[in-house]
Formats: structure tokens, sequence, C-alpha cells
């Protein structure tokens, strides 16, 4: 596959950036993985319309990726194009609803809410992550999560057609929608709904969680957040931490002594390190308490 040729005729068709043998670890925030071999970061729809025909024409593999938390990408890199959604910036803010492009960051848009006093958004203060991706996972914490917001999401499929899916049909559940695990359509804008609040309160609850993910989980390393699921009326960090495993390292890759359910990488960690880590934490958990862990990171690549 001439990757160089492709690569000019995106340049050529495209406004946003086009690397060719972009090393990965520069866009995830555990600063693992391998190279893609080509990255795109369109700026617009019609960018990412122009990055699909030719990935089709060419038939090359095309993966998705937002601010790059909550994914590991294997050490071989990723085959194909890979699209990075964010420069997907645009935002409206009218009243109640909110039309956020899927590139933007929950805690840039969570302050932009709060600037409008409209609550609901809090509890993703903290969360590193783009929209898109949170819309994807349903991410959440405080006991809310993004169904309690989302109105729809327009979406795109590989062809380039754009289409909507309303919070029915997300069919949103912990730390799941359809959208996930379905590699088949591209979150291009989301739609909330939020409501007016007192802005005395919107402020405070944000700074609480931004306190609380300060002293309960750990901020100095690179890492993916949580790394597990937390299993039905159980808590993942509270299992793997009751067996010992925090500071458990393998490589570059260590358990937190913080928060037991995320793995810090120490400086080189590769994917392999961390692989065989979450095989070890799940081994001992499933041996002392009969539960499987499943991951909540999405791997991608090799
Ligand atoms: N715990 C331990 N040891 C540990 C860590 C936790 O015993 O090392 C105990 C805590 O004492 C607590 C319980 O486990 O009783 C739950 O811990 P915590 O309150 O930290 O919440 P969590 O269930 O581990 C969830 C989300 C986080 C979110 C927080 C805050 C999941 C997998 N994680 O964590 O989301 O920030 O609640 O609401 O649902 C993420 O998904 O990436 C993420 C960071």
């Amino acid at each position: 596959m001439d990757y160089k040729k492709i690569a000019e005729e995106l340049r050529e068709k495209v406004k946003g950036k086009v690397n060719l043998n972009e090393p990965m670890n520069l866009h995830t925030t555990w600063r693992i993985g391998g190279a893609a071999d080509l990255l795109v970061i369109p700026c617009n729809i019609e960018d990412i319309q122009e990055s699909l025909n030719i990935a089709n024409r060419n038939q090359l593999p095309i993966t998705i990726v937002g601010g790059g938390s909550n994914i590991l990408v294997h050490d071989l890199g990723i085959r194909g194009i890979v699209i990075k959604l964010t420069d997907l910036k645009e935002l409206v803010i009218e009243k109640g609803f909110v039309q956020a492009g899927a590139g933007i960051n929950l805690p840039y848009l969570a302050h932009a809410v709060e600037k409008n006093s409209l609550t609901g958004l809090e509890f993703a203060t903290a969360i590193p992550g783009t929209v898109g991706g949170a819309v994807i996972m349903n991410a959440g914490a405080h006991g809310e999560q993004m169904a309690s917001v989302v109105e729809k999401v327009m979406i795109m499929d590989l062809q380039g057609n754009i289409s909507y899916l309303t919070n029915k049909e997300l069919d949103f559940s912990y730390r799941y929608s359809s959208l996930r695990n379905k590699n088949n359509f591209i979150v291009i804008q989301v739609f909330l709904k939020l409501v007016p609040g007192d802005l005395e309160n919107i402020r405070r609850k944000n700074y609480l969680y931004r306190q609380f993910r300060k002293e309960k989980q750990p901020l100095k390393y690179p890492n993916g957040g949580s790394v597990f699921k937390n299993p039905p009326h159980d808590s993942a960090g509270r299992l793997i931490d009751s067996v010992g495993a925090k500071g458990w390292q393998v490589g570059k890759a260590k358990v937190s002594e913080k928060h037991a359910n995320f793995i810090l990488n120490l400086g080189g960690a590769s994917s392999k390190d961390v692989l065989e880590l979450i095989e070890k934490i799940q081994q001992k958990v499933k041996e002392v308490h009969g539960v499987e862990l499943e991951p909540e990171v999405i791997f991608l690549g090799g």
C-alpha cells in the first residue's frame, strides 16, 4: 500500500491535519501505542467525508478516536487510517439546548454550560475525554451519566451518510450505548438538554467534583481512566485493592496505590505490560472473589 501517495491525496482534499506513520502514544492519555499508518484530524464534516471516501477507495481499515482516554492502543499500532475528532469543536448553547461538536472535551463543555447557568452536566466536569466518546461509552461519575442529558446525536456511517439517533435509540445502560463496540458509525455532534439552575450551586458542584478527582484518583502519571467496569453492586477498585494488587508492576505499568482500578504508565510502558497486568488482576480477583472483571477500556490496533 502506497501510504505516501494516499497521504498526499488526503492533504489535497482535507483542510485538517494529515500525518503519516503517526505514533499513537501522542494521542492517548495513557501515552501508549504504536504508530497509525495514517492519522487525519478533520476540522469539519466535509473533511471526514473526504477521508472516508479515500479510505474506502483504497480499502483501508478505519478507526475513530476522540481524546484518547479509555483506550489502549497496541504496541504494533493501527493499520489503515485513524480519524481523530478533537477538532470538531462547534458549540451552540441556546437556553437549555446544547449542540456540541463530538471533539469538545467534557471539562471545557461543563465550564461553558456553567457560564450559562445550566445544570445537569456537573458530573462530567473532571472526566477527561470528548463528548462524542463519552456518549459512546455512556461515561459517568457521581451516580450520573451521559444518558441523563443526551437528547440525540448526529452520526455518520462509513460511507459518509448522516443520520440521527435519539436517546431511546442509543439504548443506554451502565457504560454502554448502542454505538459501543460498533465501528461502523461516527458521532459527529451531540445534542444535550439541560435545565436552568442556580449559578452558585453549579459552581460549587463542579468544584467539589474536581476536588474529588484530585483526592481519589491518580493524576500524576499517564493512565487510561478506570480500567475495569464496576461489577453489579460492587466496585472494581475495592475488589482489586482487597486482593493486594495495589503496587503490582509489569514492566513500566503499575497498579496505582491511590486507586486500584487505575494502571499507571511510569514512563515507557508498553501495551503488552498493561495487558499482562490486566490479566494478572482478572485472574486474582476471579480466584479470590469468583468475580470476572470486565474491562471498561477499549482495545485498538495490533
Ligand atoms: N475503593 C477501595 N480501594 C481502591 C479504590 C476504591 O477500596 O483502591 C473503594 C472506595 O473506598 C469506595 C469504592 O471502592 O468505597 C468505590 O470507589 P470510588 O468512589 O472511587 O468510585 P469507583 O466506583 O471506583 C466510579 C467510576 C469513575 C468515577 C467515580 C466517581 C467506574 C468504573 N468508575 O469509580 O469513573 O470517576 O465513580 O463517581 O464506574 C472512569 O469510568 O474512567 C472513571 C474514572
